[in-house]
């Protein structure tokens, strides 16, 4: 049986996530799939760095380009980061025929329609479910499970580093930089961790969320952001005396045809289940014309969880392959966007 070779592009906390579940699980990946899976060559910035898990040296490259000119890779896992030298890396694996899994919502959000379409010219497949929510499968719940309805609000709390910090700012009266330092050291925070503590993760999470919901492109120019970085303990003690929990918020709404995308911190009743999901933990509720409000709950960063969304991802993507139908994966719907601003 041909093993479906795997290019893993960053071994840092996801990666070293990806190889552990890849191994650990494998016979359950078999039956699965039925084909086994290889990681067959990995990139990582820094050969000398000490791997937390156990990778043949053989298989190591700094340079990201030996793994998508890899003529033997089929599927392209990219959880290395950032945004211009890993859209051409991703192109250039697309145009190439293999996969690509990512967990990259600066990349997704920003230019996630030009990928689908090369992935859709070159018969390949583009997943990104680890992008929002890291081990709550989000995207395959807007994008399939909720077809059928006309979704009207979509609300959460879509970053761990955030939520980690307020949670602890909030029950253990900690300190901001601490907390911050230790959401760093757990893996949870974004390399520049400016882009957790300033909403803009959160604002790339609820552009491919507003996108995937409402069918449509929405431009993250268009999130209305503001993060937690000013937000004091005096400020979380004072909420709190109020009967109130302090949450960083994405709420992506439509009205009619008129859509609005924001994140910033809220006050929360302490009554309302999404003040009690603390720590890394992420909430998303949906609702819909039909089905009414859903919640969907669980850890939105780290090692494992977030792995957990990609390996789905490669399953997905070898089990198309085995049907002969990759490339067919539906994404957004391109239909024209209105803002509620523009209506004011
Ligand atoms: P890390 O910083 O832990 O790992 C990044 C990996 O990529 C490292 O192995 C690094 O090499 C490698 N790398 C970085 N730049 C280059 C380069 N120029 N050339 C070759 N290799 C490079 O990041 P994470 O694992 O935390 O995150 C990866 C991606 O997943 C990001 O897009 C992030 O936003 C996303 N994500 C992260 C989550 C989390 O909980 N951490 C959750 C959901 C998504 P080296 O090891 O040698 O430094
Ligand atoms: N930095 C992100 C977070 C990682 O804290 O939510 C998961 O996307």
């Amino acid at each position: 049986m041909k093993a479906i070779k795997v290019g893993l592009l960053g071994l840092g906390t996801v990666g070293t996530g990806v190889v552990r579940i890849v191994e650990g699980h494998q016979e359950d990946l078999l039956n699965q799939c039925g084909s086994p899976i290889e990681i067959a060559k990995v990139s990582v910035k820094s050969l000398n760095k000490q791997r937390a898990v156990d990778v043949d040296v053989s298989k190591f490259t700094e340079d990201p380009w030996e793994v998508v000119r890899d003529a033997e890779i089929d599927v392209v896992i990219e959880v290395m980061g950032g945004v211009d030298h890993t859209k051409q890396y991703i192109e250039e694996a697309l145009r190439s025929g293999k996969h690509v899994v990512t967990a990259n919502k600066d990349l997704m959000a920003l230019h996630g329609p030009e990928l689908f379409e090369i992935a859709r010219q070159h018969g390949c497949d583009i997943y990104y479910e680890a992008s929002v929510a890291g081990g709550i499968p989000i995207i395959r719940t807007l994008l399939d499970g909720f077809s059928s309805d006309r979704l009207t609000k979509i609300m959460g709390i879509v970053n761990g580093t955030t939520n980690y910090i307020l949670s602890k700012m909030s029950q253990e009266g900690a300190s901001y930089n601490d907390v911050l330092e230790e959401a760093q050291q757990l893996g949870y925070a974004e390399a520049d961790p400016t882009a957790d503590v300033e909403g803009l993760d959160a604002a790339r999470k609820m552009t491919i969320l507003a996108s995937l919901g409402f069918r449509s492109h929405f431009s993250l120019d268009n999130v209305q952001v503001k993060g937690i970085s000013s937000v004091s303990k005096e400020d979380i003690a004072y909420a709190k005396k109020l009967g109130y929990e302090l949450k960083l918020l994405g709420i992506a709404e439509r009205e009619e045809d008129l859509i609005s995308v924001s994140v910033q911190p809220t006050m929360v009743k302490q009554t309302h289940p999404i003040a009690s999901v603390n720590g890394v933990f992420n909430a998303v509720y949906v609702y819909g014309e039909a089905v009414g409000e859903t919640m969907f709950y669980g850890p939105g960063a780290g090692e494992l969880p977030t792995a957990t969304s990609i390996v789905a991802d490669l399953v997905a993507v070898v089990k198309n392959i085995r049907l002969g139908v990759s490339g067919k994966q539906a994404n957004y719907a391109y239909k024209d966007i209105k803002l509620k601003s523009d209506d004011q």
